[in-house]
Parts: structure tokens; C-alpha cells; sequence
């Protein structure tokens, strides 16, 4: 049975990566530097827009979107402002978002923050472009099919990569079901990286994003199929800038430099796993985040090394060229470099003050997270080993265990 059900995960992946072939895997014009949000009035006159549509959270819309708004302003540009984005945006809020639009004759949408506003933006852009779909029917692949009006992203964080990605997850606010919009039209027009608007992020925030970073890199890099020559040399590039910038923007945030290389980075691993795909470290994260809360990229962090360690020599090929192109180690067998990376991950932890594992997940949901992760990852996410139930608990337990060493 178990062998039957790998191979139509396989056969499944298989297909998915021959058809992905043939699509235009479009990313957004990136726009660094500091100071680059000062770019903004222009590339909405350059795209015609006269009426942008602001979305933002609570605290980014206070603390730096009006300073923003200000300029575009001056540019002679309308500005209406929604600030209300939670996390996990329901649909409501992307109603709330689509109605806005519409009442006051937008054109275009600007989305500041992290993964959020960034996903209720692509939702109600959707909803623009389709005015006759019910937003349930919406979910899943390429349903939306039509150009979106022109949307530019500002990422506050340097982890999601939300600026680079097909997807936009929504909860469905009657039932609380969760369900991603995914097309490649959802893409945002230009992802805006300016180092300011990361400058005040807190330490714990700096590295455990940056860490959900290092996840969809390393898990592009590891997939068996899907990866592309581009998916895998921007992996390593962001690996590479990862292991040189994060603990410097962690130490100090004013590091401008640091702050601008891992939103680059950040871009960069968007782009590797929107094309590769992640993998049973992001299946278990979620269900961590389902349960308990625990802060996505917190949960990547602390699971990666341990998974990476229980592929073992499915994976020593990949990871040690990562070692390799990281400096940790150039002469050895690929087991020891591999190994040698894992430690690395285990280290920039330890450095950062993030645990190596999780004393609150509680025994009794363990087969409950067991199933949604296993459903999560198969056959979507072509990962390098596919779980059974039995060696999923058990990497579950070592994360339990290891909170204890
Ligand atoms: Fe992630």
C-alpha cells in the first residue's frame, strides 16, 4: 500500500513539473536600495495609476505607510488607506478591501507589511478581475486567469518572500477554513526592498523570518523534481547571503547593508520555492502554527536542522555543495560536509537565541499534526523523502526531545 501511494505521489509531482514547464514563470521587478520606497509615485504614473488602494496592517499603517502616502501624494497621486489587515486575513477583511476599491474608483493596489496585507491585496485584486466568481471558488490552481490591475509589494520583513509568490491565503471567516488563491497573475508588478522599512524590526523578529528564509531556499534546493537551474542558483545565492548577512542584521538592526542583502535573499528564496516548492519542514511548521501559534518562522528554524538530519544521505549530495558554496567546508566526503551544514543551522540558533526544540507541543495532538502534515505535503510538495505516519512521529518526538538537551 505504502509503496503504491509513493509512487502516485511521485507520478503526481512527475506531471507537475513536466506542466510547469511550459508556463512564464513571471517575477516581480525588484527595486532595491535604501530609499527605494521613494520610487513608488513613479512606478504608479509609469503604470497609469491615479488612485492607489494602500493596504497595510495596524502597526505598519501607522508607523510607516503615511510617510509613504505623503510622497505619493506630492506626486499628485489619490491615496485611500486600509489599515486593518489581521494576520491570517479573513475574507471579510478581503471584501472590506475590494468594496474600498471600487467605491472610490482605485487602480491600482499598494501592499506594505508582511505576508498578510500582501495576500488580502492579491485576494481583492482577484476579486476585481473577477467580479462574478464567489471568492470560494477561487481556491486552489489558476482560477483567477486574468491580469490583474498593477499591485506593488513593500516587504516589512525579510523571511515570507510573500512579494515573489503565486499565492495568496485566505481564511474563509464563517467556517475558519484556511485555502490559498494560487496563479501566476497573482505576482505582484514590482517587489519594493527597502532596507528602511526592516531598520526597527526586533532582533527575535530579524532572525526567526530569516530563518523562514533559509527554509524555502534550502527545501527548493532539496526537492527531487521541480527545481530549475535558476530555482537552484538563486537558492544558493540566497543560502550563501543568509549565512553571511542574517546574524549581522540580528546584532544590528542599522546595518543597512545586512538589512538590504537579506530582503534580496528573502526575494530570492521566494522565488526558488514558488517554482520548486518546500517541503515536510513547512508541512510540520504549519501544523505548529495551527495548534499552538507558534510564529512561522520560529517553527521553521527550529525544525529544519532536525529534519535535514533525519533525510540523512537522501540529502548529503545537496547539502554539502551548500557547505561548499558557504565556506563550512570544502574537503571531506559529502556526508561530512552535509553535516557540517546541518551543524551551521543548529549554530546561527544557538547564536540567535532560538531553541532546538519545543517543549509545548502536547502529546495527544501529535497524531493530528501527524495527518496534516502528511496531507499538506503529499503529493503537493515533492519532497526528497516522503513521510510515513510512524517516521513523522518520530521526527515530531525528536522535537519534543530535543528541547531538552
Ligand atoms: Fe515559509
Amino acid at each position: 500500500m505504502e509503496v503504491l501511494q509513493k509512487a502516485w505521489y511521485r507520478s503526481f509531482q512527475f506531471c507537475v513539473n513536466i506542466g510547469g514547464r511550459f508556463l512564464h514563470w513571471r517575477k516581480p521587478i525588484p527595486i532595491t536600495g535604501e530609499g527605494s520606497t521613494s520610487k513608488i509615485p513613479e512606478l504608479l504614473k509609469e503604470n497609469g495609476v491615479t488612485k492607489v488602494m494602500v493596504v497595510t496592517g495596524r502597526h505598519v499603517g501607522r508607523e510607516l505607510a503615511p510617510g509613504i502616502m505623503e510622497n505619493i501624494r506630492a506626486a499628485g497621486i489619490d491615496c485611500i488607506h486600509f489599515s486593518q489587515v489581521e494576520s491570517n486575513p479573513s475574507t471579510t477583511t478581503v471584501f472590506q478591501i475590494r468594496d474600498m476599491y471600487r467605491e472610490n474608483g482605485c487602480d491600482g493596489f499598494l501592499a506594505i507589511g508582511g505576508g498578510s496585507p500582501m495576500d488580502a491585496a492579491k485576494a481583492a485584486a482577484a476579486l476585481i478581475v473577477r467580479p462574478n466568481k464567489p471568492i470560494t471558488k477561487m481556491g486552489g490552481l489558476f482560477k483567477v486567469l486574468r491580469r490583474l490591475p498593477p499591485l506593488i509589494a513593500v516587504p516589512t520583513t525579510a523571511g515570507t518572500g510573500s512579494e515573489t509568490t503565486i499565492a495568496a491565503v485566505i481564511t474563509e471567516a464563517e467556517t475558519h477554513h484556511k485555502y490559498a488563491i494560487m496563479d501566476i497573475v497573482l505576482v505582484p508588478r514590482y517587489a519594493v526592498l527597502d532596507p528602511e522599512m526592516t531598520r526597527n524590526l526586533p532582533p527575535a523578529t530579524t532572525s526567526t523570518t530569516g530563518m523562514d528564509a533559509l527554509t524555502h531556499a534550502v527545501e527548493a534546493y532539496i526537492c527531487w523534481t521541480n527545481r530549475t537551474k535558476e530555482s537552484d542558483r538563486l537558492a544558493e545565492e540566497a543560502t550563501q547571503a543568509i549565512f553571511k548577512y542574517l546574524e549581522r542584521a540580528y546584532r544590528d538592526g542599522n546595518d543597512m547593508e545586512a538589512r538590504g542583502e537579506m530582503l534580496i535573499a528573502a526575494y530570492k528564496a521566494g522565488f526558488a520555492f514558488t517554482r520548486a516548492g518546500v517541503g515536510n519542514v513547512h508541512a510540520i511548521a504549519h501544523t505548529l502554527g495551527g495548534l499552538y501559534g507558534t510564529p512561522h518562522g520560529l517553527a521553521n528554524a527550529v525544525i529544519l536542522p532536525i529534519v535535514l538530519e533525519d533525510y540523512g544521505e537522501k540529502v548529503y549530495n545537496r547539502l554539502a555543495r551548500l557547505a561548499e558554496l558557504t565556506g563550512l567546508m570544502v574537503q571531506g566526503s559529502d556526508e561530512e560536509k552535509a553535516k557540517a551544514f546541518i551543524a551551521e543551522i543548529y549554530a546561527m540558533n544557538k547564536r540567535m537565541g532560538i531553541p532546538k526544540g519545543f517543549d509545548h507541543i502536547r502529546r495527544e495532538d501529535i497524531p493530528q499534526m501527524v495527518q496534516w502534515a502528511l496531507k499538506e505535503a503529499n503529493p503537493t510538495y515533492p519532497v526528497p523523502v516522503v513521510y510515513t505516519p510512524e517516521r513523522c512521529t518520530a521526527v515530531i518526538e525528536r522535537i519534543i526531545a530535543a528541547a531538552k538537551e
